[in-house]
């Protein structure tokens, strides 16, 4: 049996039935299918290891165990889990991909931690691209900035070591299902989880 659709092609044409067929299917389908689907991001970080001694794909994990081990809650391992899944689609702006998708679930704090760790991890590098490393301190004061320079200097800075004991995907994919279940915060409506 075909499933039901909407009546509509255009958009214009929507009806108040179908806008209530679409809020039904999303709330079934969506925290399932946006989970696979950034785990499936985090998976395509496997691959070449660009001249580290990890690829991006074990540091990655590497920094959501060394966050599990400092005792994060399980939002911030989850951040630390996807902090650079963007990095494949958006090499030059990746922070903006994790904050951009993780935004709607997790707290202010952490969108902006991800929104700026490159400020922070920029510490160890920027100076060899004729950079100020100290970029990061035009932030003092920010409510997030002792959070994510923390955030870079015990799990995000120290998770290129091949020697870890870095624990597998199994142990944080059920954190990231229980993230992606929350009601989101939306762009678009005014409050958080409304209908
Ligand atoms: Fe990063
Ligand atoms: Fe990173």
């Amino acid at each position: 049996m075909a499933s039901e659709t909407v009546s509509f092609t255009c958009m214009k044409d929507i009806t108040q039935k179908d806008w209530d067929l679409i809020v039904r299917e999303h709330e079934a389908h969506y925290p399932r299918h946006l989970a696979d689907d950034v785990l499936d991001m985090l998976k395509r970080l496997k691959g070449p290891k660009l001249g580290f001694q990890v690829d991006r794909y074990e540091h990655s994990l590497q920094s959501a165990t060394r966050a599990l081990r400092d005792g994060a809650d399980e939002e911030l391992v989850v951040v630390a889990l996807l902090h650079d899944i963007g990095d494949l689609i958006a090499p030059e702006n990746h922070c903006d991909v994790a904050a951009g998708v993780l935004k709607p679930y997790i707290s202010e704090q952490n969108h902006w931690l991800l929104k700026h760790h490159v400020y922070f991890t920029g510490y160890y590098f920027f100076q060899f691209v004729g950079m100020d490393r100290a970029m990061h301190k035009q932030f003092v004061g920010h409510p997030a900035y002792a959070a994510t320079k923390h955030f870079v200097e015990a799990y995000d800075g120290p998770s290129f070591d091949p020697k870890y004991d870095t624990l597998p995907l199994e142990t944080f994919e059920p954190m990231v299902r229980r993230v992606f279940a929350r009601p989101p915060h939306s762009q678009w409506r005014e409050t958080r989880g409304a209908a």
